[in-house]
């Protein structure tokens, strides 16, 4: 399967960039995008990142801000400059491409390519505005996204990456009708970095992102350990981890508590055709054993 990953690291996403490096996914290339930080910040995390796993692999840097709302970053959580960890200044630059141009120009010398966003869905939305036919060039797309059987982690109805760009996300609902990994699975998805082998100084910086939310956050939630949210999408593509569905879905871009909402007809009851996926389900051991397996071979 060729894979492109469109990521705003991010703790979670450097998870699950580990993840999908270590994997036998052909990666294609990054693009990057503002979400838990800005996107100067996530698109120096990717690369330094990149540098840290020992991949050349190309990033294009995406989207400033949302299509419509103001822009929100979640610096309270994954730390200063979006990422903890303190990798050091990368190596290299990004592509000449924004993240939307790269995204239309692999899709189209790819032909059959899958995209898993796991920030904010603004390069998606912006991509479908230069080639109305990638849904043409595409295979799948997997969003990290939406509160489906879950209750929000931004604001009480809406789940962060949806709620950074509502606009952008619906959009990308009409077009590419793509499957939801929200927090009624992702919330599951943890693991207790004492089980794993974490020595050196490699295995610090692995520790930290693998333990990033606040103590604070992690009371809120009721939870001993951090949900890696972006990882579980990737686990879901290289080990079968995610259970997913049909679903009739709408997403929320009203003004109004419930925007950046994605809402999903469980019971069928609008009886209108099914228009994209949820997961509705993780083997949470075996999204443990995946995770052990991939971060053991890199520290
Ligand atoms: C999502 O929001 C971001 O903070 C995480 O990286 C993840 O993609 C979880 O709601
Ligand atoms: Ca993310």
């Amino acid at each position: 399967m060729s894979l492109l990953i469109d990521t705003d690291p991010g703790c979670d996403d450097a998870l699950a960039v580990l993840l999908a490096l270590e994997s036998d996914l052909d990666l294609v290339g990054f693009t990057t995008i503002a979400g838990n930080s800005s996107v100067e910040n996530t698109t120096r995390n990717t690369l330094s990142l990149l540098d840290f796993l020992d991949s050349n692999l190309p990033v294009a840097c995406g989207a400033d801000r949302p299509l419509v709302k103001r822009q929100d970053t979640a610096e309270f959580i994954h730390g200063e400059g979006g990422l903890k960890g303190g990798l050091p200044t990368p190596t290299r630059e990004p592509v000449d491409l924004s993240g939307a141009e790269f995204i239309v120009q692999q899709a189209r010398e790819n032909g059959n390519l899958t995209i898993a966003a796991i920030g904010p869905l603004t390069n998606l939305a912006l991509a479908l505005g230069i080639e109305p036919d990638l849904p043409e060039y595409l295979d799948e797309v997997f969003v990290m996204g939406g509160a489906v059987r879950a209750p929000g982690n931004r604001t009480p109805a809406a789940e962060a990456n949806l709620h950074a760009d509502p606009d952008a996300a619906s959009r990308v609902l009409q077009s590419l009708s793509p499957t939801f990994v929200g927090l009624g699975v992702t919330m599951q998805a943890t693991i207790d970095p004492h089980t794993l082998n974490l020595s050196g100084p490699r295995g610090e910086i692995v520790e930290q992102w693998l333990e990033y939310y606040p103590d604070r956050i992690k009371k809120r939630y009721e939870i001993d350990h951090s949900p890696i949210h972006d990882a579980a999408v990737i686990t879901g593509l290289t080990d079968g981890v995610l259970t997913t569905e049909e679903r009739t879905l709408a997403i929320d871009t009203s003004e109004g508590p419930c925007r950046g909402a994605l809402v999903a007809d469980e019971y069928g009851v609008t009886e209108e055709p099914e228009n994209g996926r949820v997961a509705t389900d993780i083997d949470v051991e075996r999204f443990r054993a995946a995770m052990r397996e991939a971060i053991e071979a890199v520290v």
